[in-house]
């Protein structure tokens, strides 16, 4: 059976005192979720080791946002998962779209950064998803199979549980505009056979597949009654306790 999931994705936000307040304020209300649905919190590199404090002995997962796709040495400015790993990180998003799109992050990267985190026993959220352009034009399953099977298709079905995908429309990333229900519906399940057609009917069905975009209190209930949608990655609405723990109550 697959976990239902509501990740938090903090981008660039919060100052430490203001991570490490509202980390605090996510664990308290965490008693009011149920055990069947996972809480993960993914903050800026600086926040990891205090907010990795406030977690422990709770119900919430600490992720980081990124990690690096060398292992070690002269790679001034960059994080490894090894170090994610030691900073108490149980899981790290990878290829944001805004990674993809202000850092030139590529399938190719990704894929090493995913190696990488596996082998450093992180479990992987990876981001997929298409444009508005790509979108208009209709290239939206193109475009989420392509980046899904360009990643995925490296590793093996054991690697596979320890992956996340999440599908995030561009498009509805930050801009108040959501994917219908349907619309999201649509590419999950698209998605979830974009992973059968290489690992089987059973592994996919056991993955989680995520939908991030503007989803918030008002819409995470509709969203998450879908039969492939497992939940959310959820970004302005994270960075309130009181909005984020709703969502997580919207199963
Ligand atoms: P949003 O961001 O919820 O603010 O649209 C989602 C994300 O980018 O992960």
């Amino acid at each position: 059976m697959r976990k239902n999931i509501v990740a938090g994705n903090w981008k660039m936000n919060t100052t430490v005192p203001e991570g490490i307040a509202l980390a605090k304020d996510v664990v308290a209300a965490s008693a009011k979720v149920p055990a069947s649905v996972k809480l993960i919190i993914a903050t800026p590199f600086t926040h990891l080791v205090p907010v990795a404090d406030v977690v422990k002995g709770s119900v919430v997962s600490l992720s980081a946002e990124n990690c690096a796709d060398k292992e070690k040495g002269a790679y001034t400015g960059e994080v490894s998962a090894a170090m994610l790993a030691s900073a108490g990180c149980e899981y790290t998003i990878l290829g944001h779209s805004e990674r993809r799109q202000y850092y030139g992050e590529t399938d190719e990267k990704l894929v090493e950064k995913t190696k990488l985190a596996l082998a450093n026993g992180l479990k992987v959220i990876l981001c997929v998803g298409e444009n508005l352009e790509e979108r208009e034009a209709g290239k939206h399953f193109d475009v989420c199979k392509s980046q899904t099977e360009n990643v995925l298709y490296n590793f093996s079905e054991e690697d596979l549980k320890n992956i996340v995908i999440a599908y995030e429309p561009v498009w509805a990333i930050g801009t108040g505009k959501t994917a219908t229900a349907e619309q999201a519906e649509e590419i999950h399940a698209f998605i979830r056979k974009v992973v059968a057609d290489k690992f089987g009917a059973k592994a996919a069905e056991d993955m989680s597949i995520l939908y991030g975009g503007s989803c918030k209190p008002s819409n995470a209930k509709e969203l998450f009654a879908q039969k492939d949608i497992d939940g959310g990655l959820i970004g302005g609405a994270a960075l309130k306790a009181e909005d984020f723990i709703q969502i997580a109550l919207s199963f």
